[in-house]
């Protein structure tokens, strides 16, 4: 049984980690091209360079600029409206907007720092392939409601500290507190708490108004921070849900699950990806988990000829069962995706589930008599 849990989500940023570990090597293959062109552009921007080096490194320019003139026609050809989107805006950009600034130059002859600098664009190639940035746009977006008051109240503070600075410092600073948008400078420097100091209250009132608004800088930033730190917890968990729940549906033990159960298997289930050859656990050591096949293959030293299991089968019961050491060496035959399960919720899961517990039960004693349960 071959199966292909992945194809539905493996374009998503929360991609299972099979499919992470490829979307990782794409993403540091995409970033190798971006990394040389910003190092060429940064090092254009050097004045004393000798021509010789000025046209190798416009050269190197150049072939990364028709390599993304490839991927964005292949972009444009690509089926799946979903992931073309955003991906198509960055490509066009980061072929259009040095090409824009190679025909202004030539047309106009103005200096716009030439069209090697316009290919600074394409540090926006780091997040078209970035699956961080990806998740970074969804909890934006999740938590644009909370965000936006924030934001709301940090407009409604800064207001204040700009009217009230106004009112008390403006006779005796007019240069710098003068009118409200020159307070309310005052107000967003003290408000972050970056404090530049080229605005400072002289009157004492002035300096309580300052506390109180440093204060308050502080209050509104550790709200933003909270909002975005839940946002990202909550996304990664429900990401990982996601995944997880795919995972676990290929393992047939679990399709007789209710709806319930199946989620707290879901919870508790931990997936692992493994080389072919890395051993799972060796003959003689303590188990505190069992494992699931989801793809891929073992190899188990058993007593006499080895036995090889495939998707769908589990291993490492039987040490959780009976409490003794593992029974047989287990070694990944090829490339492997596992779900393991911890001693205390594999407890919990036989508890809940009589007939998960008969088979596994069963199926411990077919392999080598553990104890029954
Ligand atoms: P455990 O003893 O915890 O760790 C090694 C595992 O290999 C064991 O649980 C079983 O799940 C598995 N195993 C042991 N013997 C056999 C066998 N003959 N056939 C299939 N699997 C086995």
């Amino acid at each position: 049984m071959k199966v292909r849990p992945f194809s539905r989500v493996s374009a998503t940023p929360g991609a299972p980690h099979g499919a992470q570990a490829g979307g990782l090597t794409g993403t540091l293959i995409g970033a190798l091209p971006v990394a040389l062109g910003l190092v060429a552009v940064v090092v254009l921007s050097e004045p004393g360079l000798s021509t010789t080096l000025r046209l190798a490194l416009d050269g190197v320019l150049t072939m990364i600029w028709c390599l993304y003139l490839g991927q964005l026609i292949a972009t444009a050809l690509r089926r799946d409206p979903d992931a073309k989107g955003a991906m198509l805006l960055v490509d066009l950009a980061a072929v259009i907007v040095p090409l824009a600034a190679l025909v202004a130059t030539l047309a106009t002859g103005a200096d716009l720092g030439g069209p090697s600098l316009a290919c600074g664009v394409w540090v926006l190639k780091l997040l078209r392939d970035s699956t961080a940035f990806r998740l970074v746009a969804r909890v934006l977006a999740n938590e644009a409601h909370n965000l936006i008051g924030v934001m709301s109240l940090f407009g409604i503070v800064l207001f204040i500290a700009a009217l009230l600075a106004y009112a008390v410092e403006r006779d005796a600073q007019p240069q710098t507190f003068g009118s409200i948008p020159q307070a309310m400078w005052w107000a967003i420097v003290t408000l972050s708490t970056t404090g530049y100091g080229d605005a400072v209250p002289q009157s004492f009132i002035g300096r309580i108004l300052a506390g109180v608004v440093m204060m308050s800088g502080i209050g509104v930033f550790a709200l933003w921070a909270g909002i975005l730190a839940t946002g990202f917890a909550e996304e990664v968990r429900r990401r990982d849900f996601v995944n997880n729940w795919q995972l676990v549906s290929a393992v047939p033990l679990f399709r007789q699950l209710g709806s319930a159960e199946l989620v707290g298997i879901v919870r508790a289930l931990k997936p692992r990806d493994l080389p072919a050859g890395a051993v799972v656990c060796r003959k003689g050591d303590a188990g505190d988990q069992m494992f699931f096949i989801v793809e891929g293959r073992v190899s188990v030293a058993a007593t006499g000829a080895p036995v090889e299991l495939g998707p769908g089968a589990f291993f490492g019961e039987m040490a959780l069962i009976s409490g003794a050491p593992r029974t047989a060496t287990v070694t990944a035959a090829s490339a492997l995706t596992l779900l393991t399960l911890h001693a205390q919720d594999f407890q919990i899961l036989l508890t809940n589930n009589p007939e998960i517990a008969e088979t596994i039960r069963k199926t411990a004693l077919q392999r080598g008599g553990a104890e029954p349960l």
